[in-house]
């Protein structure tokens, strides 16, 4: 079974990933956690690229970049691991791509990235994702507490195109579960358990 998590960086995604993958293994289930970029070796070398914050770097690069970095871990990892009959629960996959190269950045025809995002990811389709709705002063409230990467720096109008793509994104695909990422960690995790 595959899972991916999205949202907006600082929306919680990282904090119900830990709490879904504890949750899974005491009942019983093998899994795999994975963030993108990264996740393999040349795939973490890849991420460095992306989000060092001295890179000035073209658009079609970045999208290009985080699509290596993706086919790379879902090759590497991934394909294996569901062939195994493990649970993967991924930080982010290509709907990150669709929402901030996409929508974000907003130079690039959205259904040509779709092509991308298909190859990329072999064909691969998250069974279930979770959206983390939360809104762009709570998430970037909860984002001072670490160094800002270049992605990050892009600023406020960005991050609500990004916002906004998600919202469309998520009206297109049926395996979209939106939680409300404003509520207490341990709401949302209970919320997570009664779709699995
Ligand atoms: P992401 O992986 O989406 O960037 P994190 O899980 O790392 O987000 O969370 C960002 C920060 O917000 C962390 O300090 C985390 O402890 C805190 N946090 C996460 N979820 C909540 C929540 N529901 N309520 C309050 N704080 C939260
Ligand atoms: P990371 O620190 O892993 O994310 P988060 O802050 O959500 O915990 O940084 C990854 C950054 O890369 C994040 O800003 C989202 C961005 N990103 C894209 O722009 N496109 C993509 O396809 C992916 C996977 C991530």
């Amino acid at each position: 079974m595959l899972i991916n998590f999205e949202g907006i960086d600082g929306c919680g995604k990282s904090t119900q990933i830990h709490l879904l993958k504890q949750y899974l293994e005491e009942h019983g289930r093998q899994v795999q956690v994975y963030r993108e970029p990264g996740g393999t070796s040349i795939a973490e070398k890849i991420r460095s690229i992306l989000l060092d914050s001295k890179n000035n770097m073209s658009v079609v690069s970045e999208l290009l970049l985080f699509s290596a970095a993706r086919a790379q871990l879902v090759q590497e990892k991934i394909i294996p691991a569901l062939n195994n009959g493990v649970t993967v629960i991924l930080d982010r996959f290509y709907d990150s791509t669709t929402a901030y190269q996409g929508y974000g950045r907003s130079v690039l025809p959205i259904n040509e990235i779709c092509v991308l995002n298909k190859m990329a990811s072999y064909g691969l389709v998250p069974e279930i994702t979770f959206y983390l709705r939360i809104s762009q002063k709570l998430a970037s409230e909860r984002r001072l507490k670490h160094a800002q990467d270049r992605i990050e720096m892009a600023g406020n109008e960005f991050y609500s195109r990004v916002l906004d793509g998600y919202e469309k994104i998520i009206k297109e695909h049926s395996r979209f579960i939106v939680l409300d990422g404003a509520q207490p960690i341990e709401s949302i995790a209970k919320e997570i358990r009664t779709h699995l």
